[in-house]
Formats: C-alpha cells, sequence, structure tokens
C-alpha cells in the first residue's frame, strides 16, 4: 500500500489491484495476478524477474517506489520493451539526514545510553560512563557520490569533517564547490574515521565491503550503511564488531531483511540497526508514492516517464 496521494492518482486513471499484506506478495501470488496487467508498481521487496515478466506478457511499465531497483531484472525488461522507473532526487536530503543520525548515533552510544536509564542502571553522572566518539572535526569517507552522497559530504563540512570520497568516476565538479578529496578505496578505508556507504548494489559492489577491508580499518572506525545490504558481508562485519577490529556501526539496511532473531549482529551492543527507513518521513514517502503514480501513467500514456531507468525500453514501444 502507498501512501494515499499516490494511489488516489493511480486509481483516478486506471482499474488498479492493490496488495493490502504487511509482508510483500509470495511469488506464487504475482504470479498468479499479472496475467493481464499493463502496468506494475513494485516495491523494493517485490522481486521483478524473467518469470514474472513471463507471465505478464501485457505489461509495459515496472514502475518502482524508490531510488534503488536492483530487485528488478533490468536486462530482462529491456529486453521486453517494459519500462522501468524510480524515484530519484525526492529522497535525498531526508536518507542524507538519517545516515547522519545514524552516525551520530553510533558514534555518541545513543541506544546504548537509553538502555542503560531504561534498564535502571544509571547510578550516577561518572566521567568515564559511555564515552564515545567525536563527529565534529574527524575524517569521512563516503562510498559513492551521487545525490545521497553529496548531501552527506555537504552535512559533513558543516561539521568541520575532512571528507573523503570514492567513486568510479572522479567528480572534479563536487571537489570545487564541496571542498572534498577523491582517493582510492583502499586509502579512504585506512584513512577515515566514518565510512559511509551510497552506492548502487550490483554484481561488482556486492561484498565490497568485507574482512580485508575490515582489515585495514582504523580500531575507531564507524562504518555506516543506509544504502543496501549485500553490499557489505555481514559475518565479516560480525568479526570485526566482535573483536574490536572497529569501534561500531549503524546499518538501516542488512543482507537479510529482517535478520533472522538469531542473527549474531543482533547480540552486539556496538551495532545499530534500523528496519530500512532511511527515506521514511510523510513528505518524502508521499512523495515518492506520487513520482511512482507519474512514471506509471506516463508511459500507460504514451509518454517518456520522467525518471525512466532503461529509456531505451521507450524509444522502442
Ligand atoms: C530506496 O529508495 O531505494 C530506499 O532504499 C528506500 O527508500
Amino acid at each position: 500500500m502507498l501512501p494515499a496521494p499516490g494511489m488516489e492518482k493511480i486509481n483516478a486513471f486506471c482499474d488498479a489491484q492493490t496488495w493490502e499484506g504487511e509482508l510483500p506478495p509470495s511469488t506464487e501470488v504475482l504470479l498468479r495476478n499479472v496475467a493481464d496487467v499493463e502496468g506494475i508498481v513494485s516495491l523494493l521487496t517485490d522481486r521483478i524477474d524473467s518469470r514474472l515478466m513471463d507471465s505478464a506478457p501485457k505489461l509495459r511499465v515496472i514502475s518502482n517506489c524508490a531510488v534503488g531497483f536492483d530487485n528488478i531484472d533490468i536486462k530482462e525488461a529491456t529486453k521486453r520493451r517494459i519500462v522501468v522507473t524510480n524515484t530519484p532526487g525526492v529522497l535525498t536530503e531526508t536518507t542524507a539526514d538519517f545516515t547522519f543520525t545514524l552516525m551520530m548515533a553510533a558514534a555518541r552510544r545513543v541506544v546504548e545510553a537509553d538502555k542503560l536509564v531504561r534498564a535502571g542502571k544509571w547510578k550516577t553522572w561518572g566521567p568515564m560512563i559511555l564515552l564515545g566518539q567525536d563527529v565534529y572535526g574527524s575524517t569521512i569517507g563516503i562510498i559513492g557520490l551521487g545525490r545521497i552522497g553529496r548531501a552527506i559530504a555537504r552535512r559533513a563540512r558543516g561539521f568541520d569533517m575532512k571528507v573523503l570520497y570514492h567513486d568510479v568516476v572522479r567528480r572534479r565538479d563536487a571537489e570545487q564547490e564541496l571542498g572534498i578529496t577523491y582517493t582510492e578505496l583502499d586509502n579512504l578505508i585506512s584513512e577515515s574515521d566514518f565510512i559511509t556507504i551510497h552506492t548502487n548494489l550490483t554484481e561488482a559492489t556486492y561484498h565490497l565491503i568485507g574482512a580485508p577491508q575490515f582489515a585495514k580499518m582504523k580500531e575507531r572506525c564507524i562504518l555506516v550503511n543506509t544504502s543496501r545490504g549485500p553490499i557489505v558481508d555481514n559475518m565479516a562485519l560480525y568479526d570485526a564488531l566482535k573483536t574490536g577490529k572497529i569501534a561500531s556501526a549503524g546499518l538501516d539496511v542488512t543482507e537479510h531483511e529482517p535478520l533472522p532473531a538469531d542473527h549474531p549482529l543482533l547480540s552486539l551492543d556496538n551495532v545499530i540497526i534500523a528496519p530500512h527507513i532511511a527515506s521514511a518521513s510523510v513528505v518524502t514517502r508521499t512523495k515518492m508514492a506520487l513520482m511512482a503514480a507519474d512514471n506509471l501513467i506516463s508511459v500507460l500514456s504514451g509518454r517518456m516517464p520522467p525518471n525512466p531507468v532503461n529509456p531505451e525500453a521507450m524509444k522502442k514501444l
């Protein structure tokens, strides 16, 4: 279910069938229900692969209500001239805010502090209680300097941080504008007090951060991930946190979502885990829903949508 303004727009345009369940529909349910549909509005929890596309011969558009689209087989969609769209831009600042929230909460041990107070274990002010790390004036390494990476850099400059970044392409305009420094990934990893990930999940970025990278991090390093879980090898992260190779982590995303209740990461105090909510503000989620509705309606009306992921599919229509 999308925020109401998005649903209203879709319902005013076409006959829409809505999945009301709290959990995503199973593959079988999806396959059963797509035989006649021309458009799908999907969430990042919906796997849209060739099997599903085979079951939906009339499908013309997959409008993903997310900026990420690793849940969709883009190659297969393009082959079938199905246009895939996403919701970039509107969630940038909200996601950057939450990335900073996780970073500061991990650095200043906010969740541990709250637990201590609620458990009635706080006896008195003490000079050694819950000592954390300073964010102000430290070094941050940003992996992936897209929209969200840049929004993080702007915030970091406000905290007088030294900002390093790594991307597949060097962004000289951003270096000038934001006063930030490009560096190789290995150097970013070994020099940063905070490392934050803002890259897409692809074959190349799967487990980009694993045991060899943790081995190079500073002991006081804090890792933040609000992009996609599988970019970080979660068991290697567990090891690094458990053995003190790094100080702590703030995760909005994990390799499996949700993590199983007995996952070792959940046994650690030096990791904060949020349920994939970095873009979850009322205003932003409403904008995402409206954008997803506009993208859907555009393609079904024969127009190039505002946010195509594979515009070449549209040209072939
Ligand atoms: C996205 O849009 O890809 C986020 O993960 C959810 O907002």
